[in-house]
């Protein structure tokens, strides 16, 4: 029967092994689209993501392939993000699957998010089938990466397809190897359905679509279906598949992937995670859900434009419909006024989001410098814990503060072992342990507060191996830490938004850095703006931006009355950029010049 025919799978890689390359030549192997039809990275199909280079959002697709058995076989593909702050998401689709592709680019080898992704997998008791890449490249070492396969991670690699997924190499070995090696789904068809929503977003036409995966029974339309968590029941309006692209059927069955769309208008409705049965003949248990997925970094959201504090609101609350890891509250600032305090998993997911806000929802935001979680000891026996800097208590009623630690994993060639050292030492990093994968790669472990990585020590840990060290990191648990609240006042009024929690030997050298960047960023007034770091009343760094007055005419010369008004219109919409602070003009990119580090 049909069943025996699918194949659901995944493909998991540590970022730039080539994922998405071979997910393109997969689709143009099983002649869904002809060469000239693919764009570059079908897959991909956020703008965002393609400048980036790097997958976010699930995209979902239906191959059909022709196997050398004779057989027809139905290959469901489900994409997976490929970065650390997104490994929810991964874990997320392959719930969906019974197998995945384990892409090792030949001349890397294996790295430190390839082993956190075979984890994942695993956890989910998928059928991995390794697949190494590149083999095309001069520096390809396919069968040393093949041995370090099989020790580091212990997969068999005696019949690994050896492919070059930008050549188009041996794509015929991975079709085989999915039809062979990845297991039929198994799911009783006549049983009351049982779907897992994996992945979920909102159609402006048909309201909240939800991806699922048919675990038991089938799912058509006219059927009334139930949310198993919020108990919410609908009516099913259309069922499909991916074709690519939303391809509307009679019916889904147990073992099939697709869409169902039921008019369902609340995000809050659908969630990423829950299972969906039939309201008349419901199903007795739900599916377990993902694992869950907890925000690690904070920040404050604002509307450049008070008047857009809805529309940023309603934003965030469709995101939130399949991100379950970001979270928002409501919250105000003395000189941002009404926001939001949104958590994520970590600093590309909040870059992601605040560009996804600003691009797909064209919300001019403000956002404010990171923070982690503090636990707070004050001196009446209360613990607090404190996303937001501003809300520290007086420090003459804090007993101790605590700060979390993440068990960092980075990978590097031996020849920056030194270079990862110092690096983890400036970051305030415990040496645990190094192991030595061979000869030339090791993996070092180190204890990292959390606030530090969440600056710049990714780039930092790139730019000092040449981009060769990968990393990965879990949150271990809290410590105790001497930390204090750096403020900045600008023209002598504290604003709040700049506020950063910081250890008190980085204070110094933090200040520093964050007043001279603004002292940049800042344009100069009709007056002298002072920028003062303060600890408490004492300040421990300050820049003053001298008075001038920048007249753009005057570089006109009187005459071009139409280059007068161009000037004068960009003059005002990068006036719309800025910031009214006290008397002081604060350009938005001042908000993000507290994050770099150097
Ligand atoms: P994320 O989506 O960011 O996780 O990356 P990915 O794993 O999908 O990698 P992607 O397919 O975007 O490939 C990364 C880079 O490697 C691109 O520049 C590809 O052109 C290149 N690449 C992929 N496969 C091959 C290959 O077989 N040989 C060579 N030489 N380059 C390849």
């Amino acid at each position: 029967d049909r069943q025996k025919r699918v194949r659901n799978f995944s493909i998991i890689a540590h970022i730039d092994h080539g994922k998405s390359t071979l997910a393109d030549r997969l689709i143009e192997k099983t002649g869904l689209l002809t060469e000239r039809e693919m764009k570059d990275q079908i897959l991909d199909n956020m703008d965002l993501e393609r400048e980036r280079g790097i997958t976010i959002k699930l995209q979902t697709t239906r191959l059909i392939y022709k196997a050398k058995d004779g057989e027809e076989y139905i290959l469901n593909l489900i994409d997976t993000p490929g970065h650390v702050d997104f490994n929810y998401e991964v874990s997320r689709s392959l719930a969906a699957c019974e197998g995945a592709l384990l892409v090792v680019d030949a001349a890397q080898g294996v790295e430190a998010q390839t082993l956190a992704n075979v984890y994942l997998a695993l956890e989910q008791d998928l059928e991995i089938i390794p697949v190494i890449n590149k083999i095309d490249l001069p520096s390809a070492r396919p069968e040393e990466v093949k041995r370090e396969i099989e020790d580091v991670i212990g997969l068999d690699c005696a019949d690994a397809p050896m492919i070059s997924a930008k050549e188009g190499l041996n794509i015929e070995d991975v079709l085989e190897s999915i039809v062979k090696k990845i297991p039929a789904p198994t799911g009783d068809i006549n049983a009351p359905l049982k779907a897992l929503i994996f992945d979920s977003y909102y159609d402006n036409y048909k309201g909240v679509i939800t991806y699922i995966r048919v675990v038991e029974g089938n799912i058509k339309p006219g059927m009334k279906i139930k949310m198993m968590a919020t108990g919410k029941t609908f009516e099913v309006s259309e069922v499909g598949i991916f074709a690519p692209g939303q391809v509307p059927v009679k019916e889904l069955n147990a073992g099939d992937v697709g869409y169902v769309a039921a008019s369902i208008k609340n995000v809050r409705d659908a969630r990423v995670g829950d299972t969906i049965t039939d309201a008349q003949n419901p199903t007795e248990k739900p599916l377990p859900g993902y694992k869950k997925v907890t925000p690690m970094v904070y920040c404050g959201v604002y509307p450049a434009e008070g008047e857009d504090y809805n529309n940023v609101k309603d934003a965030l609350e469709k995101l939130q419909v399949n991100d379950a890891a970001l979270v928002f509250e409501p919250e105000t600032s003395a000189a941002l006024g009404f926001g939001f305090r949104c958590g994520f998993l970590g600093l590309l997911h909040m870059e992601i989001i605040q560009e996804r806000l600003e691009r797909e929802f064209n919300l001019n935001i403000v956002t404010t410098a990171p923070s982690v979680i503090y636990k707070i000891m004050k001196k009446d026996g209360e613990m607090l814990t404190i996303q937001n800097p501003t809300n520290l208590p007086l420090v003459a009623e804090i007993e101790y503060m605590e700060e979390p630690i993440v068990e960092a994993s980075i990978m590097t060639p031996t020849d920056y072992v030194g270079a990862v050292m110092e690096l983890c030492q400036s970051r305030r990093g415990t040496f645990k342990n190094m192991e030595y994968l061979d000869q030339s790669r090791v993996v070092m472990h180190y204890d990292l507060p959390l606030n530090e990585v969440i600056y710049d020590f990714f780039d930092a840990l790139k730019s000092k191996t040449k981009g060769y060290a990968s990393f990965d990191y879990e949150l271990k648990g809290y410590q105790k830490s001497d930390l204090v609240k750096l403020d900045i006042l600008i023209n002598k009024e504290l604003v709040d938004a700049f506020s950063i929690i910081v250890h008190r030997d980085k204070a110094y050298e933090r200040a520093r850095s964050i007043v001279e960047k603004l002292k940049e960023v800042i344009p100069r007034h009709l007056f002298a703006v002072p920028i003062q770091a303060a600890i408490g009343s004492k300040v421990i760094a300050r820049e003053t931006i001298k008075a001038l007055r920048k007249d753009v005419l005057a570089k006109c010369y009187g005459g071009d009355v139409s280059r007068k008004k161009k000037l004068l219109q960009k003059q005002k919409e990068g006036k719309k950029r800025m910031r009214q602070l006290g008397n002081v003009e604060v350009p938005q990119e001042a908000f993000l010049a507290v994050l770099k580090f150097d």
